[in-house]
């Protein structure tokens, strides 16, 4: 599923750019190699940053336990 159309980033991508340190949409845009565009994306990305750092804490708390 995409979370941003104008550039076509994947939720997998942002998970991926999660787990690699982007706790911001503009992080996941710059993991990406790529820039925002219309910006109508940040909430859903928020959402979906929140919910990769909740989900991969729950799995193994001890990883995440720095952020
Ligand atoms: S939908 Fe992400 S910049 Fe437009």
């Amino acid at each position: 599923m995409y979370v941003c159309i104008c550039r076509a980033i994947r939720d997998r991508e942002v998970d991926a750019a999660v787990r690699a340190g982007a706790r911001r949409p503009v992080d996941v845009f710059r993991a990406c190699g790529k820039s925002p565009q219309c910006g109508s994306c940040a909430c859903d990305m928020r959402e979906r940053i929140a919910q990769t750092v909740a989900t991969d804490r729950a799995a193994a708390p001890n990883l995440l336990a720095a952020d």
